[in-house]
């Protein structure tokens, strides 16, 4: 089977004022696929993603998003954000909307769809995210870690879109609620055919969840495996990365 390029980064450099974040990255993100990208805090997991988003120039490289290149001048990324949807790490659900308010927020300002149409997409944008469909009237403060997610996560794909990045979906989450949100995320990337770019520090999400892993470190992308290899990689800072209890307990496990 043939795989189709949805991301291409190659030679990224980026930095903030005399500090490098990254030199000399490559990374290639095939369609379809659930990749995560981790690596020690501060190695720049958040700057990539802002970057792929467009919200972060690199100073040197290539971008190529579904084909569009992002970082020549003058790229239009205003449809390709129609194409893509973000789950932030806080969820960043507007807090004097409610739920319902927030799912439709996008379908009102990008279509011209009827009130009723857009509000039978969004409660089926609710379902899918298995988001309580009895709640879709509260607002943000009213919701739990878990709910507040599911809220996000239905926003995210109110669009239909095609590429989804999640940063860190499952922090802050108690292992049942984490583990259901891994499921759902698997769920829509098949029901969906998505493609799927998260940040993840989850060791869980990382072994059930996801196709490859992409390991960032020495400010570039060390290694892009599916996880059971990456653990076997003799890279010290992968290995170092890896060495926590909880991590080696899955991998005794032979998940
Ligand atoms: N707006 C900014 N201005 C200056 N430095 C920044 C800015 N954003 C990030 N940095 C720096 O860039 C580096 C990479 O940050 P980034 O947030 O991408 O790390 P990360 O890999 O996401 O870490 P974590 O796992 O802790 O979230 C850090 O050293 C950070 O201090
Ligand atoms: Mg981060």
């Amino acid at each position: 089977m043939g795989k189709t390029v949805a991301i291409q980064v190659k030679g990224l450099q980026s930095g903030f004022g005399e500090s490098i974040i990254h030199n000399n990255l490559d990374l290639t993100i095939y369609k379809g696929e659930i990749i995560a990208l981790v690596g020690g805090s501060g190695c720049g997991k958040t700057t990539l993603l802002k970057q792929l988003l467009g919200l972060h120039k690199p100073t040197r490289g290539e971008m190529t998003i579904l084909g569009v290149d992002i970082l020549k001048p003058g790229a239009d990324l205003r449809v390709l954000q129609r194409r893509w949807g973000v789950l932030f790490q806080q969820g960043a659900l507007f807090s004097s909307l409610s739920v319902l308010e927030n799912v439709v927020f996008v379908l009102k300002e990008l279509t011209t769809l009827s009130k009723d149409t857009i509000e039978t997409i969004a409660y089926m944008k609710m379902k899918m995210a298995q988001f309580p469909l009895d709640s879709a009237h509260k607002y943000p403060s009213e919701l739990s870690g878990g709910m507040l997610k599911r809220a996000a996560l239905a926003r995210a794909i109110v669009m239909d879109p095609e590429l989804l990045f999640l940063d860190e979906p499952t922090a802050g989450l108690d292992p049942i609620s984490a583990a259901s949100l891994d499921a759902l995320v698997v769920n829509l990337q098949k029901s969906l055919g998505l493609t799927i770019v998260l940040v993840t520090h989850d060791p869980d999400t990382l072994w059930t969840a996801v196709d490859r892993v992409a390991f960032l470190g020495d400010k570039r992308v060390l290694a892009v495996k599916p996880m059971a290899e990456l653990v076997c990689d003799p890279h010290p800072v992968i290995q170092a990365y890896f060495a926590s209890a909880r991590t080696k307990r899955k991998e005794q496990h032979g998940n």
